[in-house]
Formats: structure tokens, sequence, C-alpha cells
């Protein structure tokens, strides 16, 4: 059985060789924003499990932008090796790499998950190598009633700004990466400048809906320009947030971003008010955000690609189907199984699961399964006398 799941997805000069994508995941493990041995590690054990698209976690285009001393930066050339070495080694297993590119604005200077999340003091030296860590935004209204209030971006700020995510993009480029996705969701700094509660600017970036949009259509633009025109360009959107953003504001624009070059659009929701998306997240339920990936779809006529609760195969396998996205995205659930792709290609019953491993591994598990064991993967299946 040839499954949808398991086709190819061709945009622009790229193939996808699968719909099934990772979803960008900040793993707080860099240094002074390096990447190391622990990146090449975790992105590794996804190209091997068979994703089509390895998307590296929120990249930071400016040290102000880092959610936590832990993010990983992209803002100067010293950078490039150790991505340049994931990409190298994803694409050899026949993955498509690609980046994401975020700025957290008013939500950055946190301490990481696990230690709380918490604003940080002004005794927190910046990321790169001890600079002062100042919190930007397009007004001067905090996160939350801890966090510091933000400076206001001068509109000589905003265009150096944009020119810092280019420098980026440029860097991504060197790094032999195939995608970049601007991060606009999440209450991060994109989202904010789109958000009537975070944007009280009464200038050209502020105020209507068309100057909410700008500043996000304008920084598309820089980055199309850069970025090389065979290479495909995600954004990731917050569909609808707690704030008054709503899913028609959305399809406005993403039609504007598809003009602008955008290809796909990852439609994530929420993190608008104070605290953490995840953590704000109250049990949703199984692919709560995938009607957004359908509407944006419908109604802008762009590829979106579907995220959040996806964890079984025939549920992602039905996403597609239905035409509801072309991609799905795995988070969680990829952390927990680095092999999904394959586990789900199995499930679903499709030709080509065997291929979807290497042969290192593929030609001994291939083996057993013909021999009537193990076809059945995981703990889960009951009892030793079912295969
Ligand atoms: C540990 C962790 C880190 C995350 N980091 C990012 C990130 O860097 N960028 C982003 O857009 N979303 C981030 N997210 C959100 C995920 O990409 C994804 O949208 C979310 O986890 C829902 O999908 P899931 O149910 O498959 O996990 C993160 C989520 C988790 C759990």
């Amino acid at each position: 059985m040839k499954t949808k799941l398991f086709s190819p997805l061709a945009i622009r000069d790229v193939t996808i060789k699968n719909r099934i994508g990772l979803s960008p995941m900040l793993t707080y493990a860099a240094e002074h924003g390096f990447m190391s041995d622990w990146h090449f590690a975790h992105y590794a054990k996804f190209a091997l499990g068979g994703a089509g698209l390895i998307m590296i976690e929120s990249t930071k285009a400016d040290p102000r932008g880092c959610t936590t001393p832990r993010d990983p930066g992209l803002w100067k050339d010293d950078f490039i090796p150790a991505i340049a070495k994931i990409a190298q080694f994803a694409k050899s297993q026949g993955a498509t790499v690609g980046i994401q590119l975020g700025h957290s604005g008013r939500k950055a200077r946190n301490s990481v998950p696990w230690e709380g999340r918490l604003p940080l003091g002004p005794e927190q030296k910046g990321v790169d190598h001890g600079e002062e860590w100042e919190l930007i935004a397009p007004s001067a209204i905090a996160a939350g009633v801890k966090s510091q209030v933000p400076h206001e971006l001068s509109v000589t700020e905003i265009h150096e700004l944009i020119e810092t995510f280019g420098q980026a993009v440029l860097r991504a480029e060197k790094a032999g990466l195939d995608i970049v996705e601007v991060h606009g969701a999440h209450g991060y700094l994109v989202h904010q400048f789109c958000s009537e509660h975070a944007n009280q600017r009464t200038d050209a970036y502020g105020g209507s809906f068309n100057n909410r949009m700008r500043f996000a259509l304008e920084l598309i633009e820089h980055v199309r320009f850069l970025w090389p025109q065979g290479k495909p360009l995600f954004y990731r959107i917050s569909a609808v947030d707690e704030q008054g953003w709503s899913i028609e504001d959305s399809v406005k624009l993403c039609r504007e971003l598809k003009l602008k070059g955008v290809d796909m659009i990852d439609c994530s929701s929420g993190g608008m008010s104070e605290g953490s998306v995840m953590a704000s997240a109250s049990r949703p339920g199984f692919g709560y955000q995938v009607p957004y990936a359908q509407q944006i779809r419908a109604e802008a006529g762009i590829m979106t690609q579907a995220v959040g609760l996806i964890i079984h195969a025939d549920q992602a396998e039905k996403i597609l189907r239905q035409g509801q996205a072309d991609m799905v995205a795995i988070g969680r659930e990829m952390l927990n199984n680095p092999h999904w792709a394959f586990d789900a290609a199995n499930k679903l019953g499709d030709e080509s699961a065997f291929k979807t491993i290497p042969a290192n591994y593929s030609y001994w598990l291939e083996k057993r399964a013909g021999s009537g064991f193990g076809k059945n993967t995981s703990t889960w299946a009951a009892g030793i006398s079912q295969t």
C-alpha cells in the first residue's frame, strides 16, 4: 500500500521524502549560543528514524532575542560549523533540514523550563559574551507582571533588526540548510508586532491591521530576497491567540505572506498571554490545531503544516487524506520515539516501510519481521504470543 504520509512533497527545488516533519523544539542545551555534539546526536536520531524534515529549534538572529541563556544562535559566523555538521549528516540520510529563526522580543531572558521559566533579574548578563541584555519589543509593555518592561524599538532599530535577520539567513545558507522557517508565533517578537495587545505603536508599524502586519511582511520580504529562490520558506503562525488575534486575521496575513513568497504555513496557536505555550495548553485534544491548518489552507490557498498532539500514524494519514494539511509536524511524540516515521510506516503497512530507515538497521529488522517476529513494534504489544 502507498500512503499519503510517505509520499514525497516537492516545494520549489526541494523534495521532502515524506510528509513527516520534526517540529521545532528548543532543547535548551546551547552554550553562549553554540550548538554542540549534544545537538548533533539529538538531530541525527530523527534523521536516522526516517523523518522527512528535520526543523532545527528556534535559533536566534540576535542574542537579545534568546528565550533563555541556553538558546542557540545564528548571529555570528562562528556558529555555522556545528549547524553545518548537523545538516550534512541529516542530508546524507535523505532528510531535508530546516532551521527556525526566531526572536523572543519581550518574552526573552527567562530561566530554562525545568528551572521555572522565570524572568531573570538585571544581574543576568547576555548570552553572547556577557554583554548587557536588553529586552526589545514593538511597545514598552511587559510580557507579564514579573517581566522587565522592554525597550520600544525605534523605526531605525526595526530596520536594523530586519537586517540582522538577513545576516542570519545568509549564515543558514552557508550552513547548507534547505529551509528557513520564520517564527511568527507563540507571542514572540513577530507575533508581538501583529498583536493589538502587545503593539500599541502609533507610527507605521502599529495601529491598523495593515500597519501591524508591516514588520512581518517586511521581514519576510527581506528573508525571501536573501534566501535562494529554489529553497522553501516556512512561517510558523499562532493561528489564534488568547488576546484577540483570530483565525480570520491569520487568513488575511497568510494571503499576504504567500504573495511575499512564503511556501508553507506551520499552524500553531497561543502564546500571547503570560507563561509558556505548552504550560498554558489545558489538556487540548488530539490534533487540536488541525482545524486552523485546514482553514488557512482552504482560504489563503497556501500549503500548511498541522501540528499539536498528532501522535498516531492513522491520525496523521487521515489529516493528509482529508486535505486538512500538506504535512504534519510531530513534536513531543518524536522525543518519545525518534523512529516514529519507521514505526508509522509499519503500522500503516506502507510498502516502503523498511526503506524508511538505513539498511544498517532495516536489513536485520526486515529479516526478523519476515520470520514472523517483531513486526508489531514496541513494548506496548501485549503478550509474547503476539508478533
Ligand atoms: C520542549 C519543547 C520545545 C519547543 N520549542 C519550540 C520552538 O523552538 N519553536 C516553536 O515554534 N515551537 C516550539 N515548541 C512547540 C512544538 O514545536 C509543538 O508545536 C508543540 O510541542 C505541539 O506539538 P506536539 O503535541 O507534537 O508536541 C516546543 C515544544 C516543546 C515541548
